[in-house]
């Protein structure tokens, strides 16, 4: 049986989602003054006197009496339950609400921890305003040019040089709480705060609960920032800074621009970029990426423009494509050396700068740009050295098309002839026969990739022929799975868990070159006129030369059955 739903979670439900937003999406709310006005929804009147006050977030209608929260409202409103309103609630919030046993006790366990943490966030910011010593941290905002407005939205406080500033106030289970989130150390005699003398960032989740801090020093001390260790509400790499500041100001984002400190993402926010976000480890991990492509589609990669930011661009390039997915976009922006995007805003200004991010390199341009780093391409040794190193990492790409989009850039890039060479370059439609696609197979494979709907037609021309192995068991799979369009099939392996996507994956490998769709049925149409003539010519020769073994035949005989190599090359010798 469904547990109740603990009275903590409704409470922060009801005080998260605005009751003017609740009552102002099913009636029409007018605006006056600090409240709102309608007409009452409970009983018939000509002049409005439901009142909705959005600060103590609560209705009232003078003329009925009606009143309550969200929850009130939607059950008289929508004759719902209480555990249906909630639902209801939760929905606007987009969260889960915390039915089973087991859930309800992790939830009460981590309400204890945020709250405690609020608690100190809370104290933080009122020292920034009144603590006696404030003037430390206030001429360093004033340094650093900070706006009251960012400075209030992102919850910036001041811990003050003291070694008890928390504990020696803090109620009982309060204390015990910021223990355990290690806000305050038991480790020595004396209890002693982890932050002391330094600017606080708190680390909001998504859902705007404060986890954990970062603490920047307003002193000398050697550690310039200050994180709060893992605890029970604080996974490193599944948290990012900044999101939950850049969701409560945009209604949707259409990117997410992912830089490397605290401060770039607060002066960049008081620019007004306010889609800025960091990751709270030194590298853009696996895990961190997962959570940032989970909310965001379209990335883009900020790094300090010396070495270690080029490392760092990196790693995170290759920690995502094995996450890549169709319909992502993500890029990369190197900024000059020395600069960092705090340092940049404040420099050139909002517009420069988001000109920097709309020409922020796509991830399909930035993996060349990267390899090909000390290399030069004009020397056939180092294309060799750039195929080497591209190679292996854009066969972790799931995504077909990306994946194909990046053979094929590698492949022109390294098989790209210099100048004299292009010159006197043969014509460009050169057919299978020819150079240019010297794996038939594969190259029917791909004909097969881009119009699934020919497999069947394909499977009865490939019948009996024994040298495309790769074609024929990809036509035979494709009617099989009944896929008829490169979507379908795309799908199909997207979400296929039987294996068929690393079996198919090495499908094209071999291809030199890949051709785009109208190139490459021109090259299959020629591939299986020829497999029909051939097929046409053995058999004509197995009808008129019965049962006769190579030596026993004329040198035009081999010869003739020479030119139907395409069928079975090995037969002939
Ligand atoms: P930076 O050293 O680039 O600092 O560290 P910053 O963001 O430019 O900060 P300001 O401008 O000097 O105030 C970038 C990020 O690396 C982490 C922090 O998350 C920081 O925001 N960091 C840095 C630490 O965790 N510890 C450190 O000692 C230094
Ligand atoms: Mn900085």
């Amino acid at each position: 049986m469904a547990g109740l739903i603990p009275q903590g979670f409704i409470e922060d439900l009801v005080a998260r989602v605005p009751v003017s937003d609740v009552i102002g999406s099913r009636i029409q709310l007018k605006k006056s003054g600090g409240t709102f006005k309608a007409c009452c929804p409970f009983h018939q009147e000509k002049t409005p006197s439901f009142h909705v006050n959005a600060q103590k977030n609560f209705y009232h209608c003078f003329g009925c009496g009606a009143s309550g929260n969200s929850i009130n409202f939607l059950r008289d409103y929508e004759n719902l339950s209480f555990n249906e309103a909630v639902e209801e609630l939760a929905k606007v919030a987009g969260v889960e609400v915390p039915k089973d046993e087991k859930n309800q006790q992790v939830y009460s366990a981590q309400k204890v921890l945020w709250d405690a943490l609020e608690y100190a966030g809370l104290r933080y910011r009122n020292a920034l305003k009144s603590h006696e010593k404030h003037s430390v941290a206030k001429s360093y905002l004033k340094k650093r040019d900070l706006s009251p407005e960012v400075i209030e939205r992102y919850g910036i406080g001041f811990a003050p040089a003291e070694r008890d500033f928390l504990s020696s106030n803090a109620p009982a289970d309060t204390l015990k709480a910021l223990i355990k989130t290690k806000t305050v150390s038991d480790k020595y005699e004396r209890l002693f705060d982890l932050f002391q003398n330094r600017l606080m960032f708190p680390i909001r989740n998504a859902r705007g609960k404060t986890i954990a801090f970062g603490g920047r020093t307003l002193g000398d001390d050697k550690a310039k920032y200050i994180n709060s260790p893992e605890s029970e509400v604080f996974h490193k790499s599944n948290e990012i800074y900044g999101l939950y500041e850049a969701n409560q100001v945009n209604r949707q984002l259409e990117r997410l621009l992912v830089v490397e400190g605290y401060m770039d993402v607060v002066s960049l926010a008081q620019f007004g970029i306010t889609y800025a976000v960091a990751t709270l480890g030194t590298a853009t991990n696996t895990e961190s990426l997962t959570q940032l492509l989970k909310r965001c589609q379209n990335l883009v990669f900020c790094f300090d423009g010396d070495n270690a930011g080029i490392q760092a661009a990196k790693k995170a390039m290759e920690n995502a494509l094995p996450l890549f997915q169709d319909g992502m976009q993500l890029s990369f922006l190197l900024l000059p050396q020395g600069e960092d995007p705090d340092t940049l805003v404040r420099d050139e200004g909002a517009a420069a700068f988001e000109q920097r991010i709309a020409a922020a390199q796509p991830l399909s341009e930035f993996l060349f740009q990267i390899y090909s780093d000390g290399l030069d391409l004009n020397v056939a040794e180092h294309k060799g050295v750039l195929k080497q190193r591209a190679e292996e990492q854009i066969e972790q790409v799931k995504s077909l098309v990306l994946k194909n989009a990046l053979r094929q850039k590698l492949n022109s890039i390294t098989f790209r002839r210099s100048g004299k060479e292009r010159k006197d370059a043969e014509p460009k439609r050169d057919l299978v026969s020819n150079k240019v696609l010297r794996d038939p197979d594969g190259g029917l494979c791909l004909a097969l990739y881009y119009s699934p709907a020919r497999a069947a037609e394909f499977q009865s021309i490939l019948a009996g022929v024994k040298n495309f192995p790769r074609a024929s068991e990809f036509a035979c799979f494709l009617t099989e799975a009944g896929l008829s369009s490169t979507d379908e099939l795309l799908y199909f392996l997207a979400t296929d868990s039987t294996g068929q996507r690393e079996h198919f994956s090495g499908l094209f490998d071999r291809l030199d070159w890949v051709p785009g769709a109208e190139e490459m049925h021109v090259e299959a149409e020629e591939v299986l006129q020829k497999i029909l003539k051939d097929k046409k010519q053995a058999n004509a020769l197995k009808s008129t030369k019965v049962n006769r073994r190579p030596s026993e035949m004329t040198a035009e005989e081999k010869q003739a059955l020479r030119s139907i190599s395409i069928i079975n090359p090995k037969s002939v010798k």
